[in-house]
């Protein structure tokens, strides 16, 4: 391989099957095999499971959230250790998202202008104000491999006029977020956000903008907002083929299983969701067989593995009836061996989504899982 190959944001597509691609980026923490499942760390640590497991499961990534770490410990106090890496003990990639999303989504009291985002904390309340080009600075000191642009995410039903403005909005945004760390200035990456709510044209006219200004990847965000399925999918089917086809796409905060599969098969390289963690700490889990909910009675005394196919710690030494057990009990290994064995479920889907694309094959693997999971609600 030349070395230009193994410079920082060089990304390969190695085959395709329909708009699925099969792609390898590099980042400066190692290379990120495509598509991929990137495990979500809010905090700096993916809940419930620590690095080690997550080596085991084959995480490749994980994700930090810029918002909450520089509230919480503060992204000086992180650089002061040496960067997130180091701090958490992880060392492989990690993307950062941008904290726009946060202040938009908890609700923080908040106000909007040219210049950023003004917000209230979530902890204890007290002022503080996002710029383009603070958020960029905080992201620096956590030291992601990847960042992401700030952006306004417009929820579901937000008119069309609303929606238009917005996005131009994040354009400008997104390009002072370059400005301030110019292309190749570091090892680190900068994606930008697609925005344009539920409106194609105006997906198309932010695609437009963004794509004029030169970053190394290329996310949608905006999705999964509490729109119908069928209004995301509408969405995805449209913009996702669309976007720069040299570059990797991120689709934002998306999904269930079925989800993933629709992103893949519409160009989408990269997905994070809270789903796998979330789900396993409520006892939801999911399986190669369906979703499994381990509080019902009827796993009391059933000896069997949680998934028959699955080759994570949790399957291979527990059974049902002792996770159930754990769930009921409250005791803090149920999270544990649950969210283990669900990130390994999304990290094997994706797994089997690279191989059947280098196959010609991933038609064939959505449909197995649709055939699973079709009925099955969010
Ligand atoms: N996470 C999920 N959706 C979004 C989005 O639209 N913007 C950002 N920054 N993060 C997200
Ligand atoms: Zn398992």
């Amino acid at each position: 391989m030349s070395k230009e190959i193994k410079k920082p944001g060089n990304f390969t597509v190695h085959a395709t099957d329909g708009n699925a691609r099969r792609g390898t980026l590099v980042t400066a923490h190692g290379d990120i095999q495509t598509p991929v499942y990137m495990p979500v760390g809010t905090q700096g640590a993916v809940k419930a499971v620590s690095p080690r497991d997550l080596r085991e499961i084959g995480s490749q990534i994980i994700l930090g959230n810029t918002y909450h770490l520089y509230l919480r410990p503060g992204d000086e106090l992180i650089a002061r250790r040496g960067g997130l890496h180091k701090f958490a003990n992880w060392d492989r990639p990690i993307l950062t998202d941008s904290g726009g999303f946060q202040v938009f989504s908890l609700e923080s009291i908040r106000k909007i202008t040219e210049q950023g985002v003004e917000f209230r904390s979530y902890i204890d309340g007290s002022k503080h104000f996002f710029s383009p080009e603070k958020v960029i600075s905080i992201q620096n000191n956590i030291g992601s491999d990847i960042m992401m642009v700030l952006d306004e995410c417009v929820g579901y039903g937000n008119d069309r006029d609303y929606t238009a403005k917005s996005l131009e909005l994040t354009t400008r945004w997104a390009r002072r977020c370059r400005e301030a760390y110019p292309a190749g200035s570091g090892d680190q990456l900068m994606f930008g956000i697609i925005q344009g709510g539920f409106h194609k044209d105006l997906r198309e006219v932010s695609l437009e903008q963004l794509s004029e200004i030169p970053f190394e990847g290329y996310a949608i965000g905006g999705l999964s907002v509490g729109e119908p399925i069928p209004d995301m999918y509408d969405i995805l089917q449209h913009i996702g083929p669309k976007l720069p086809f040299e570059k990797p796409r991120y689709l934002m905060g998306v999904g269930t299983p079925l989800d993933i599969l629709e992103g893949i098969a519409n160009g989408v390289d990269m997905f994070d969701c809270v789903l796998p963690t979330r789900n396993a700490r409520n006892g939801t889990l999911y399986t190669s067989l369906g979703k499994v909910n381990i509080k019902r009675a009827q796993y009391r005394e059933d000896d069997s593995p949680l998934d028959p196919n699955c080759d994570c710690y949790t399957c291979r030494n527990f059974s049902k009836s002792y996770l159930r057990h754990l769930y009921t009990a409250k005791e803090l290994l149920s999270s544990q061996l649950n969210s283990i064995h669900n990130l390994r479920f999304f990290l094997k889907l994706t797994e089997q989504a690279r191989e059947a694309i280098e196959n010609g094959t991933f038609a064939d693997l959505r449909k197995k899982y649709e055939a699973v999971y079709e009925a099955v609600t969010r």
